[in-house]
């Protein structure tokens, strides 16, 4: 039985950055943004936007009234969780209408969750084949003002139904995973920001993907142009570029043009939207299926996942026939082209801005955001969430 992605589709919020007047605020030049790491724009998510809102706004773009009915599994990867109890899942099954006998639940590593829940999703459908997973990897990815990571910062989600027969992509059970206990990157209990050793953190993504390609190539003897496109996890696009240089060379000139190209076009929603932590590599996937249109079924699209921490993961999956009908292609560049650009100034005031912490109540204007499902205050400390 072939088990893999359905439908998938992303949500980012309607704001954003250019890294270029951000660069020029920070005294920096604008090229190590855009070339030396590669990114054009940065999501914003203001706080009418959470890591439940940025999840159920992916996710109602691509569920029908028959997905609701059969889903009987919501999972929700995130390090951007807003409970240390409750699941976000549960607000995420309530706010779009899910038959409620179902399972909703949010698992965590880094960037890595998602896989992990795609995973979880396969293993279950192996055993219930009516049953379709919601898979949703939605995050907001802050280091602070002025930091060195501030322009690989962003926000979004990526949602995905993970069903038998998908008219997508069928996942192979070929997954190579690793795990080293390192501090690359983590954000402790206390802390609105991330903890990170930017430097290492990219030796690391690259020592990882390293050792988890020799050994998938060695133990499924495959080569790298058995590949149309290899799709990365994408802190910022440069990064992904440089795990790919390392094992180019491999493949036949005309193969290594191929996978430069697909691995460009994998890129560009990224290039627009920066870190989304769980849903990165998932949105890189997208980009590539709406922006290359000689991509053809049984094509083999490969993965690589990492998550600091650190968890890492290859496999592959394989295009299957009619897939480009379901793409959204249109609804995302939609959401795209109508975000507002915030000036330096306006980010700033914003990013600062935070929810109570203390119980307090707050109420804030719908109108704000013109977000389908958003967050509009709090009370008694819970999230008042509506879908308008
Ligand atoms: P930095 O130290 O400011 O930048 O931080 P840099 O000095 O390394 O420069 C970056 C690149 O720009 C370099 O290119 C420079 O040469 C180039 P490279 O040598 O790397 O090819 N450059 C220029 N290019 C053109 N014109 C210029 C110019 N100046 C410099 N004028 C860093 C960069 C990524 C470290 C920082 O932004 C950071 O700490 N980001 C957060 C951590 C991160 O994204 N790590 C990635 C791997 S870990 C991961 O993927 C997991 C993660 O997603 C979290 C999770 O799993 O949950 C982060």
């Amino acid at each position: 039985m072939k088990i893999g992605i359905d439908k998938i589709g992303f949500y980012t919020p309607a704001f954003y950055v250019d890294m270029v007047e951000l660069a020029e605020a920070r005294n920096i030049d604008p090229n190590k943004f855009t070339i030396g790491i590669g990114q054009d724009k940065m999501a914003f998510a203001p706080i009418t936007q959470d890591s439940v809102t940025m999840g159920a706004n992916a996710a109602r773009q691509i569920l029908d009234e028959a997905d609701l009915k059969a889903i009987d599994m919501v999972i929700l990867a995130t390090e951007s969780g807003i409970d240390e109890s409750k699941a976000g899942a549960v607000y995420i099954h309530r706010l779009l209408g899910i038959q409620p006998f179902s399972r909703a639940i949010e698992i965590k590593e880094a960037c890595y969750g998602a896989t992990a829940g795609i995973n979880l999703a396969k293993d279950y459908v192996a055993k219930n084949p009516e049953s379709k997973v919601l898979v949703i990897g939605s995050d907001i990815a802050r280091y602070g003002l002025s930091t060195a990571g501030e322009a690989t910062q962003g926000a979004g989600a990526v949602a995905m139904v993970v069903s038998a027969n998908p008219r997508c992509i069928a996942l192979q059970d070929d997954n190579v995973f690793y795990t080293e206990d390192i501090m690359d990157f983590w954000r402790p209990v206390y802390s609105e920001y991330a903890c990170v050793e930017g430097k290492y953190s990219t030796e690391q993504y690259i020592h990882f993907f390293d050792t988890i390609w020799t050994r998938y190539t060695e133990k499924f003897n495959q080569k790298l142009e058995d590949f149309a496109a290899i799709c990365f996890h994408l802190p910022y696009t440069k990064m992904g570029k440089k795990a790919l240089d390392l094992i180019i060379e491999t493949a036949p000139p005309a193969v290594q043009e191929k996978l430069l190209e697909n691995y460009r076009l994998s890129t560009l929603y990224s290039r627009n939207i920066g870190n989304i932590y769980t849903g990165s590599l998932y949105l890189s996937f997208i980009s590539l299926l709406d922006h290359q249109s000689n991509l053809q079924e049984n094509d083999k699209i490969g993965f690589f996942s990492y998550g600091s921490g650190a968890v890492g993961e290859f496999f592959h999956g394989v295009l299957q026939p009619g897939f480009k009908k379901y793409l959204q292609t249109q609804t995302h560049e939609e959401l795209l082209n109508n975000r507002s650009k915030l000036a330096i100034t306006e980010y700033e005031t914003k990013f600062k801005q935070q929810l109570p912490k203390d119980g307090s109540t707050l109420e804030i204007n719908p109108s704000s955001d013109p977000a389908e499902i958003m967050l509009t205050g709090i009370q008694d400390h819970r999230r008042q969430y509506v879908r308008k």
